[in-house]
């Protein structure tokens, strides 16, 4: 059970980048990091509106004079101080994360970025070299990860408690983009448009979520092929999409299908994931996620609840608030940035064989979310066609 102690050598002095007063993330950043005391928030360049930013990061208790007109100001500022800031949170639109990690990597600061990580699998093999080269961590704010049931999923998979994987089905829906965009604000705006959200929409915006997830389930899994249709219901957002179906074949046999969109119209369902084994199935959503419904072939369903004792090890490690109290995403986000704190506190000590089995969301889990985009895409691209998966 996780309780707040202190699991890493000290508190990391930390900086945003983004996630201001209006950012729809950035509270959600604050809220894991800030939750046990393993990083403080001592600098930031919070808003493209620098006195908007300057204002708000005062209010969150930051210096006046370490709140920056933006990231660049804030690497400058910060890399000449004795007590300089160890990690930037990126908390930006899509197409800005490139430029700020790899800036902020080539600088001496560890990263912690928003999903999609980039635009390309080509940058985030660069910048994944860069961070190798200086010996920094990249994590990824995979935010729906943290949750003591995805790893209690991946635990009974693992134990075989499910016989052979041979479905797997993901959803993540809602409907607030059913209307135009006439009157959108800016969150929509740069979501719908290619320059600014990269290759897709709804894939790289919610559907990378059930992919890590799955991926962190199902690591012994990989896709061989796929097949993406995607399209624009409000035809402004063309070529990117606000809805999408993914049909996926795994190596095992397995096969997969995911459904994104931002158009199914009253859907408050948000993530929806089922893992269908050859003896029984598992299914987990957001909506309640303290509750795992484990269902056996010819025997009553089960729901499964956080924090008892019947659970595996791996759950009740990272789980924070006991049974019968309710936890959520903000207990998941905390221990992403719990994860991500101990793979920077080992990178600093120069702690190889820590990192070499450390689970948290890190490059290779931003690359992976980058790569099945790009795949998506040019099946998609190519008519829906079945691509092999490159
Ligand atoms: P948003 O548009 O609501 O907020 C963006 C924030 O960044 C604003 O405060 C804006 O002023 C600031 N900003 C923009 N450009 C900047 C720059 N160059 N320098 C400093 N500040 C800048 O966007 P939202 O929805 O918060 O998304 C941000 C990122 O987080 C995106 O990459 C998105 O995909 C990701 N995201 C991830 C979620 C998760 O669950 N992990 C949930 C929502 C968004």
């Amino acid at each position: 059970m996780i309780n707040g102690e202190r699991l890493i050598s000290r508190p990391m002095r930390w900086a945003m980048v983004g996630g201001g007063r209006t950012g729809q993330v950035g509270y959600k950043h604050r809220t894991g990091a800030l939750r046990d005391g393993n990083y403080q928030l001592v600098a930031g360049a919070f808003d493209l509106d620098a006195e908007r930013g300057r204002d708000f990061g005062v209010n969150l208790g930051v210096a006046a004079e370490r709140c920056y007109a933006d990231y660049k100001a804030l690497i400058a500022g910060e890399t000449t101080r004795e007590d300089g800031v160890d990690v930037v949170s990126i908390a930006t639109p899509n197409f800005t994360h490139y430029e700020i990690t790899k800036a902020c990597l080539e600088a001496g600061l560890h990263v912690i970025c928003e999903k999609p990580l980039f635009f390309t699998v080509a940058e985030c093999d660069e910048v994944a070299r860069l961070a190798e080269q200086k010996g920094l961590i990249v994590g990824v704010t995979y935010g729906f990860t943290g949750h003591p049931l995805v790893h209690q999923m991946a635990a009974m998979v693992k134990k075989g408690m499910l016989g052979d994987i041979r479905i797997v089905d993901l959803q993540y829906t809602h409907g607030f983009n059913a209307g135009d965009d006439v009157d959108a604000g800016e969150a929509v705006k740069w979501r719908t448009n290619p320059r600014t959200a990269g290759p897709t929409f709804v894939l790289g915006d919610i559907g990378t979520h059930l992919y890590y997830l799955s991926e962190v389930v199902l690591p012994h899994m990989k896709v061989e092929r796929l097949l993406c249709d995607r399209k624009a219901f409000i035809p402004t957002r063309a070529p990117l999409e606000d809805h999408a179906t993914v049909l996926m074949h795994y190596d095992n046999g397995a096969r997969g299908r995911l459904w994104v969109s931002s158009v199914n119209a009253g859907n408050m369902g948000s993530q929806r994931y089922r893992f269908v084994g050859s003896k029984a199935s598992l299914e987990w959503s957001d909506s309640h996620p303290d509750q795992l419904i484990y269902e056996v072939q010819g025997e009553p369903g089960r729901i499964l609840h956080h924090g008892m004792p019947y659970l595996e090890q791996e759950s009740l490690a990272i789980d924070r608030m006991g049974a019968l109290h309710t936890e959520g995403l903000g207990d998941s986000w905390s221990n992403i940035y719990l994860w991500i704190a101990q793979a920077i506190d080992a990178a600093n000590r120069g702690d190889r064989v820590f990192l070499k089995t450390h689970h948290y969301p890190g490059i290779t889990a931003g690359t992976e979310g980058v790569r099945w985009l790009e795949n998506c895409v040019r099946s998609a691209d190519a008519d829906a066609a079945w691509v092999d998966f490159a």
